[in-house]
């Protein structure tokens, strides 16, 4: 779905489809010069990363081996909590691979911080982050990003994998929700 097809529920477009291709090829560009020689696993964290992973994934010009992992964060409402539970954990074993987790945001930072140590704790050769989009003003713990699409303010947004309560997954665009819509 475009965004014309949500009515009002966006306050604004902030990343069209064709942007985020642009700024993704951008990102793997860089993805293939850094690890040139070297056998990259990619570790989508479902469900959001889908679209970055699917689009990401095609613009590499190198062969890279995909896999996902599932997490919950423990939390009230729409708070995260940095407790982190996993419902699905990796098929592959990471020891002594490079290992890339490809998201879709940073807001807090707690699920990826917690992600990184728990990874980092089965022997990889690296981990290393990507991320479409970061919040940096909601930012609670640093996490250390090496891969950004675009800083965005701390609003809520939805589309290209992003939800509001599972919609807006299948929208093309990145685009503010409107108040009106979760209030
Ligand atoms: P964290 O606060 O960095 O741990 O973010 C955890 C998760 O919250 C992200 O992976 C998203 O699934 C979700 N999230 C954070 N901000 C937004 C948003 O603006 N829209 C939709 N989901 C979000
Ligand atoms: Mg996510």
């Amino acid at each position: 779905m475009d965004s014309a097809h949500v009515g009002d529920d966006l306050v604004k477009v902030l990343y069209t489809e064709d942007q985020i291709q642009d700024r993704l090829r951008e990102m793997a560009a860089q993805i293939d010069a850094d690890y040139a020689g070297k056998d990259l696993l990619i570790v989508g964290v479902l469900k959001g990363a889908v679209m970055v992973m699917a689009d990401l994934a095609r613009s590499l010009t190198s062969h890279v081996e995909m896999d996902w992992m599932a997490v919950s964060s423990y939390g009230s409402g729409t708070q995260s909590s940095g407790v982190v539970r996993i419902l699905k954990d990796l098929d592959a074993d990471i020891s002594d691979r490079h290992v890339l987790i490809v998201d879709e945001i940073i807001d807090t930072g707690l699920t990826l911080t917690w992600l990184t140590s728990n990874l980092a704790s089965r022997n990889p050769a690296s981990v290393e982050i990507a991320t479409l989009l970061r919040k940096p003003e909601a930012q609670r713990m640093p996490v250390d990003v090496k891969y950004v699409g675009f800083d965005i303010p701390n609003e809520f947004v939805v589309g290209y994998g992003l939800d509001f309560k599972e919609r807006y997954r299948n929208l093309r665009d990145i685009g503010t929700l409107a108040p009106h819509v979760y209030s």
